[in-house]
């Protein structure tokens, strides 16, 4: 049975975050004291891959709260609430799931009385926590067919147990298959500049025993054309109402790859993750992160100091490019337009 890795904990009234930064040479919790803590967290990737995000941001709003008065009024708590939200929501842009859960969490205390707020807060945490881990499940349950007969298949970034409180969502259809007996080689992009496949990826895979091969991601079409390669699994961090979607930058590059070589691509996607507002993917704000993530290769200098540097953390994909996305409520084939609102209907 595969097991989850814990990456978002709530222990003895605390919250713990899995530090990704320390994988793969340490795995350690940190305890988050306040919602500051939480958005640091976020920010500097410690907590990271899109549905994570969520949850981790909507124990974030808990702790924005926890603290206050027990005789605080209704209009205080919900004014810190807010307050809360509009800092979390800074934290990072693209990844969809952040403002997902920050608004579901709202939505949820609109009529709870003053006393019940901090703890129905806290309850959204747990059930938004809940609900990614049953996503996972479905994703691996819906996406392990697509991969019958497959041997081997490649992944950009980690979209595994680490991006999740789940299994995943791309890697999800993997640890299905090898629960049923197929077991699938994945080949994983290392992702530069910060490296999530060759640290993270591989790192949970090896955890559960599975077969992964790392390479960088200037051989990922080498390995399409001499390695057999089923499929291409990608997670996301955003799918407009088009289909279009966000991920690590690569992905692009990746989905033009496979389309070339005739290898599907198949888009892991919980619909907290589906963003219908909007319409599609060049509306899609693209955080640009820090010069050093390029500049520097492991904390050595790896290019002059003066070098200008463009580093977007996600790019944009067309939807023409997506064989299907595999969500929780199914699995889903163009026309996207329409069948991302079809397979949608009635989510919250
Ligand atoms: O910058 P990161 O590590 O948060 O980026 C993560 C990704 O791009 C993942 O592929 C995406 O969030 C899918 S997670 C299931």
């Amino acid at each position: 049975m595969i097991q989850p890795i814990e990456t978002v904990l709530f222990e003895q009234d605390n919250v713990y975050l899995l530090d990704q930064t320390l994988l793969p040479l340490e795995r350690k919790m940190l305890l988050m004291a306040d919602s500051a803590g939480l958005y640091e967290a976020i920010k500097n990737l410690r907590v990271r891959g899109a549905p994570a995000i969520g949850v981790a941001a909507a124990y974030g709003l808990w702790l924005g709260i926890r603290d206050m008065p027990k005789n605080s009024s209704r209009e205080a708590i919900l004014e810190q609430l807010q307050a809360t939200k509009n800092y979390l929501a800074t934290a990072r842009p693209t990844a969809v799931n952040l403002f997902w859960a920050l608004e579901r969490v709202q939505q949820k205390i609109l009529t709870t009385q003053p006393n019940d707020i901090i703890n129905a807060v806290l309850e959204e945490a747990h059930a938004i926590k809940a609900h990614e881990m049953n996503t996972s499940n479905m994703i691996g349950q819906y996406g392990a067919p697509l991969l019958r007969g497959v041997s081997s298949i490649l992944t950009h970034c980690n979209a595994g147990s680490l991006a999740t409180t789940g299994i995943g969502t791309a890697l999800a259809p993997i640890y299905a298959a090898a629960e049923a007996g197929q077991i699938i080689h994945v080949y994983a992009d290392e992702t530069r500049p910060l490296l999530q496949g060759s640290r993270l990826t591989a790192w949970e895979l090896r955890q559960a025993g599975l077969p992964v091969t790392v390479i960088t991601d200037n051989m990922a079409a080498t390995v399409m054309r001499q390695k057999n390669i089923g499929a291409v699994l990608v997670g996301c961090d955003r799918v407009a109402a088009n289909g279009d979607f966000a991920n690590k930058i690569g992905t692009y590059g990746v989905a033009i790859l496979a389309k070339e070589h005739g290898i599907p691509l198949y888009v892991a996607a919980p619909f907290s993750t589906i963003d219908f507002a909007t319409p599609d993917g060049s509306r899609i704000e693209i955080e640009e992160r820090h010069a050093s993530e390029v500049t520097h290769f492991a904390g050595v200098q790896t290019a002059p100091s003066d070098v200008d540097v463009f580093n977007p953390a996600f790019d944009v994909t067309p939807a023409k490019y997506v064989t299907a996305f595999i969500t929780e409520r199914g699995v889903i084939r163009a026309p996207f337009l329409e069948e991302l609102q079809r397979f949608g209907d009635g989510y919250s």
